[in-house]
């Protein structure tokens, strides 16, 4: 383990800085650094950019495609059923367009005639602002993790989403931390209940203890030093997007690089291994979106959450835990008040949400309408991979037909 961590900090400390020289001829995909209005406006979907405000001062973006070049509404006021999807960690809004109209989620549920709406978590790329704080400057801004994005970031989108349309409830398709988000909000605002149709989450990441990925227990062994560590060197942010990260793909990870398969084994210690899924041609379409960003509180919440094996909120230790929420302990979400009808996907690949962990959570949900365990598919498989219309695409355009 340790011998990774330092090979990848070396190879991307010695490797990765300076110029790229030949950079545009490795350009063998064409949309490797589109951003995510390009993306889709280059295949003729209409793109809309709205912006709302969080309780505690977070400039949120949400994404709109309104409906597809394929399916054009009949009427001006047309109502089209309203998608809300939330990515996950790291990820944003691109996560479900970066493989393009064939395969992307975003495009696709937009030709089958819903309206598209994709948020965008406090602290990524498109949602790095705040009305006070300064992302750039201490700690404040980065003082959150995914119990903020469920308590402000969640209600305050469908809120702006359900006005803006004049609708009454938007269906919710979440991945990974996006689907935690969701939890979260509505074991604790049971009201939003009603504001949601029918969820699809895709490897909600809300019990982690069966997690596989074999780095976490490393990262869990020393989450004291590296706090200390990351503290001491004023980092609060971790991987955001940058041109660095990006600039280094180009350079290592295209077709015509020998490093291309490190790039795809780096990917691959996320979320878990799925070489016959994974397109090693969109890596530097991937790494034009993501990393997006995320606090340094969110990957210790994470830990936590893997550590207890319980989903409750951020614990601060004992005495800032009793300050904060008058218990020693944190509280525990409870998601037995998720009443709307949920629909789990698991990846048998995942080296995050593992399959036992999911089950787990299904049989707990008062309505859950239904689990299905994807073999072939990682942990972020459910947004990339080469097969990803068959194996999951497909089922959850059924669900949608029958439960919207
Ligand atoms: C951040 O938000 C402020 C308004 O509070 C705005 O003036 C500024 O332009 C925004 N910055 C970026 C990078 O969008
Ligand atoms: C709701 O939408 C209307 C226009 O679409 C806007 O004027 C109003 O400010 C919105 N209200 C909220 C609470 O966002
Ligand atoms: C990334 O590459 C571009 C194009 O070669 C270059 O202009 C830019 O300075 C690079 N940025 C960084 C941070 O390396
Ligand atoms: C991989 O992605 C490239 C670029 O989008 C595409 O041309 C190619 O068909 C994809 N390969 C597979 C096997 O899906
Ligand atoms: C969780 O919520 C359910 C449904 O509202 C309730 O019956 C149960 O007592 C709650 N559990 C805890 C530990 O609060
Ligand atoms: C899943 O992957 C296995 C190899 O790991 C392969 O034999 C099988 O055909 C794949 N199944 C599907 C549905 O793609």
């Amino acid at each position: 383990m340790k011998y990774y961590f330092t090979l990848l900090i070396v190879t991307v400390y010695l490797f990765g800085r300076g110029d790229i020289r030949g950079y545009e001829d490795r350009i063998l995909n064409e949309n490797v650094g589109l951003n995510t209005e390009s993306l889709v406006t280059k295949y003729n979907y209409p793109f809309e950019y709205h912006s709302t405000i969080t309780e505690d001062g977070y400039i949120l973006s949400i994404h709109r495609i309104s409906h597809s070049p394929k399916n054009l509404p009949n009427q001006e006021n047309e109502r089209r059923p309203v998608i809300f999807m939330l990515s996950g960690l790291w990820c944003n809004s691109g996560a479900w367009l970066l493989t393009g109209p064939e395969k992307s989620l975003g495009f696709l549920l937009a030709d089958r005639g819903y309206d598209v709406w994709m948020g965008n978590n406090r602290g990524t790329t498109h949602s790095r602002n705040h009305t006070t704080l300064n992302p750039d400057k201490g700690s404040a801004f980065w003082d959150f993790s995914f119990d903020e994005m469920g308590a402000y970031d969640l209600p305050v989108m469908i809120d702006y989403v359900l006005n803006y349309t004049n609708q009454e409830y938007v269906t919710f398709i979440g991945h990974s931390q996006g689907s935690t988000a969701f939890f979260a909000l509505l074991s604790e605002r049971p009201e939003y209940n009603d504001k949601i149709k029918l969820a699809i989450n895709f490897a909600p990441a809300v019990y982690l203890s069966s997690a596989q990925n074999p780095y976490l227990p490393y990262v869990n062994n020393n989450i004291n030093k590296i706090k200390i560590t990351l503290k001491l060197m004023g980092i609060h942010e971790i991987l955001p997007m940058s041109p660095w990260i990006f600039n280094t793909s180009n350079k290592f990870c295209n077709d015509d690089a020998i490093t291309q398969d490190i790039c795809m084994e780096l990917i691959f210690m996320f979320g878990g291994p799925s070489h016959d899924q994974f397109n090693k041609t969109l890596i530097n379409v991937i790494t034009t979106h993501i990393p997006a960003g995320a606090s340094a509180r969110q990957i210790y919440h994470l830990m936590q959450t893997y550590d207890t094996g319980l989903f409750r909120k951020y614990d601060f230790g004992k005495r800032k835990n009793n300050k904060i929420y008058g218990t020693p302990e944190p509280p525990t979400y409870n998601v037995s008040k998720v009443t709307v009808p949920t629909f789990l996907y698991a990846g048998g690949r995942d080296w995050m949400a593992d399959v036992k962990d999911v089950t787990k959570l299904s049989k707990e949900l008062p309505n859950s309408i239904g689990i299905q365990i994807v073999d072939n598919m990682s942990h972020i498989d459910f947004v990339w991979a080469i097969d990803v219309v068959p194996l999951v695409y497909e089922s959850v355009f059924e669900i949608l037909e029958k439960y919207t």
